[in-house]
């Protein structure tokens, strides 16, 4: 008989020994388990149903796989788990984050692992009776109306998950590195777009500090600053490309319609959220890249384009309202820029 064996672990992890399985049961005593959150290449989520069979959670929603930890490495045992009860195998597991649980049945150390495949999924009947795919949308909506479908330590770690990897600070990674460096008109627009819209999503943020991923992707070679089609063409492709990676990232749809959406008037402006951007997106500008442009770019491209410039930036500004946040260095660097006309 396999896996008839369980580690147990103290309070802080560490292993004391091996007991039979049925002595966790109930009882207090901590064990490990393991689990896995498989999306394939469309960012849906495994989930599986438990067979009836089941002492833990009989006929519950869990994670796409997983076990308790017999005698081997966490590790060791969600490959075995994942090619037993879905068979799956040759995919890498990457490691996320390890919690305690515990509720009267259950007391354990679970650690959540991550992992990709598009491979048929091929359920053991005694340990699984079904499996779906979702979107992460789909089980966002679940999560909030039907959550007592689900395992207590999957709505646990699916929670944690959410939180701690939360789509924005891999946006900002992304622009970062697209970038080569942290710019500061970046977190400024966050900062403005937070002001200027109450009850700012994580949409909003995202949108904000990924507005110009454009310049970042296909390199910043910004001239012909005001000509309207280079703005158009800026403005959507960037729409475009973090749509892309949105979608790479499990984001749901609704947050990648809403950050294309923002992102692909954030020039122009159009609605009143779009505006916002924009506004946000000049007076951010003010703060962080004015200077820049009178010292470095006045000498190279002349007076007069970056005069245009920052009126095109200024003037632009949706509302006498926000104009008053860019004003002061709007006409700080206005005045600068006359000692080179
Ligand atoms: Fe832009
Ligand atoms: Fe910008």
């Amino acid at each position: 008989m396999k896996q008839e064996l369980n580690i147990e672990v103290d309070e802080d992890n560490n292993v004391i020994g091996l007991r039979p399985r049925e002595d966790f049961y109930g009882t207090g005593r901590i064990h490990r388990g393991v689990h896995l959150l498989l999306f394939n290449s469309d960012s849906k989520l495994l989930l599986q149903r438990r067979s009836e069979n089941k002492k833990w959670y009989p006929r519950f929603f869990s994670f796409s796989a997983g076990g308790t930890v017999g005698d081997e490495t966490t590790e060791e045992c969600i490959k075995r788990e994942t090619y037993e009860e879905i068979g799956i195998k040759d995919i890498s597991f990457n490691e996320l984050f390890t919690f305690h649980f515990s509720d009267k049945v259950n007391n354990s150390f679970e650690t959540i692992f991550l992992s990709q495949s598009d491979s048929p999924v091929i359920i053991d009947k005694k340990e699984v009776e079904s499996c779906k795919w979702v979107s992460i949308e789909e089980l966002k909506k679940d999560l909030l109306k039907n959550s007592d479908i689900f395992t207590p330590p999957f709505l646990e770690a699916i929670k944690i998950y959410f939180e701690k990897f939360p789509l924005y600070d891999k946006v900002v990674e992304y622009v970062d590195k697209s970038f080569g460096k942290k710019k500061p008109h970046f977190e400024r627009t966050v900062y403005w777009i937070e002001k200027f819209i109450p009850n700012a999503t994580e949409a909003h943020r995202i949108s904000a500090y990924a507005h110009d991923i454009e310049r970042g992707v296909k390199g910043e070679n910004e001239r012909d600053y005001l000509n309207p089609e280079i703005l158009k063409r800026h403005s959507e492709e960037g729409a475009e490309i973090l749509g892309e990676f949105l979608q790479k990232n499990r984001a749901d749809t609704e947050t990648i319609n809403k950050v294309k959406h923002l992102i692909s008037r954030h020039e122009v402006g159009g609605d009143m959220e779009q505006n916002a951007l924009m506004d946000a997106d000049s007076v951010s500008y003010f703060e962080t890249n004015a200077q820049k442009f009178v010292e470095k770019r006045v000498p190279v491209e002349g007076y007069k384009n970056i005069k245009e410039k920052f009126d095109w930036m200024f003037n632009r500004i949706s509302t006498e309202e926000h104009k008053k946040f860019a004003r002061e260095n709007y006409e700080k660097w206005s005045k600068e820029l006359e000692k080179y006309k």
